[in-house]
């Protein structure tokens, strides 16, 4: 028995040696090692090995199973390898990859992403109002009157049925109020539309962030305040901020605000930045009478709001010399913001 077990071993390993694809190499296992295999129908045979024999005959069988067995699965990972080499057979795995460009916020949305988080933890929510405006929403309601310039067809968008692209965003003031009671206080950042001129300093379509603060007893002291707050921390605890008297329809008193701060390597000059003010109490009124109800009674409640230019924030933050840029998609430009 043991010389038949070394001629099984030899004819397996022989038989091995040759084979070149993995359905060869299973069909020689199952001749030798399966169910009816070769060493499966030969270890039968210990049945009739005298007792003394046994443990020889049995250490043998082991061996020829222990050596079938790792020649079969060297063959197996030879093949694997032979296929892997194919693979890569013309490809140099040892040069560098090609790097994926990573890309990197608009330097719009990280100005927003900033301005949103200060008024955030200042209590305020972020509120939203359709582009496409009514001439009420965007003027009438905000106490601006037929024959102002602002509604001339010249300097707004108009659409057939009457509606226009919203000149400002202070049409989420209107929006707000006419569905929620006071105390408000909300942003509203969005897309606002002219008929302008495109040049360095003028988009037909920009950007603006909206303030309204509306409750019992604000008054001028909290929009100071609340601009102070807000442009310190966009800009640095020793930006100075000026107040000049201005005019806007729905706000009075009303004020344009200057800016100075201080970087090293830039010019410290003032800058204008927001338009600001205490709620008109027409706009009150206005409300009053879609609401049909006394939630906004002027002799009640006050507030203030306020809009800036986001655009303009950018370009003030990073010292973007022309608005163009922004739009432009420029990729050399806006890697710069990573
Ligand atoms: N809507 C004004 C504009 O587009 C900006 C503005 C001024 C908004 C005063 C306000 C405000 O809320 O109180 O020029």
């Amino acid at each position: 028995m043991l010389t038949e077990l070394d001629q099984i071993q030899t004819d397996a390993l022989a038989e091995i040696i040759g084979i070149d694809s993995d359905s060869a190499l299973e069909d020689t296992r199952v001749r030798y090692l399966g169910k009816k295999g070769r060493l499966t129908a030969a270890s039968a045979g210990m049945r009739d090995v005298s007792k003394e024999d046994k443990p020889a005959v049995g250490q043998k069988l082991n061996e020829v199973r222990n050596a079938i067995t790792s020649a079969l699965e060297e063959k197996s990972a030879a093949l694997i390898a032979i296929r892997d080499a194919a693979a890569f057979s013309g490809i140099d795995v040892t040069l560098p990859g090609r790097p994926l460009p990573k890309g990197s916020l608009h330097p719009l949305s990280h100005v927003l992403d900033n301005a949103v988080s200060v008024l955030r933890r200042m209590g305020f929510a972020i509120a939203d109002g359709p582009e496409i405006e009514t001439e009420w929403h965007c003027f009438d309601a905000l106490n601006t009157p037929a024959d102002h310039p602002a509604r001339n067809e010249s300097d707004t968008f108009y659409f057939e049925n009457g509606k226009l692209l919203r000149t400002h965003t202070s049409s989420v003031q209107i929006r707000t109020m006419e569905t929620e009671a006071p105390p408000i206080r909300i942003i509203a950042p969005g897309s606002a539309f002219r008929r302008d001129e495109i040049d360095a300093t003028h988009l037909s379509a920009f950007h603006q962030l909206e303030g309204l603060y509306v409750d019992e007893k604000v008054t001028l002291a909290d929009l100071k305040g609340t601009l102070e707050f807000f442009f310190r921390e966009m800009f640095g605890s020793a930006t100075e901020l000026r107040f000049r008297p201005h005019f806007f329809p729905f706000t009075e008193p009303s004020f344009e605000v200057d800016l100075k701060f201080h970087a090293t390597g830039r010019e410290s000059k003032w800058i204008e930045i927001a338009g600001c003010g205490m709620v008109d109490p027409n706009v009150f009124q206005s409300i009053g009478q879609t609401r049909g109800d006394a939630a906004y009674d002027p002799e009640k409640i006050s507030g203030f709001a306020f809009g800036m230019g986001l655009d303009r924030l950018a370009m003030i933050t990073y010292g973007i010399p022309d608005l163009r840029l922004l739009i432009e998609n420029d990729v050399r430009f806006l890697s710069q913001f990573s």
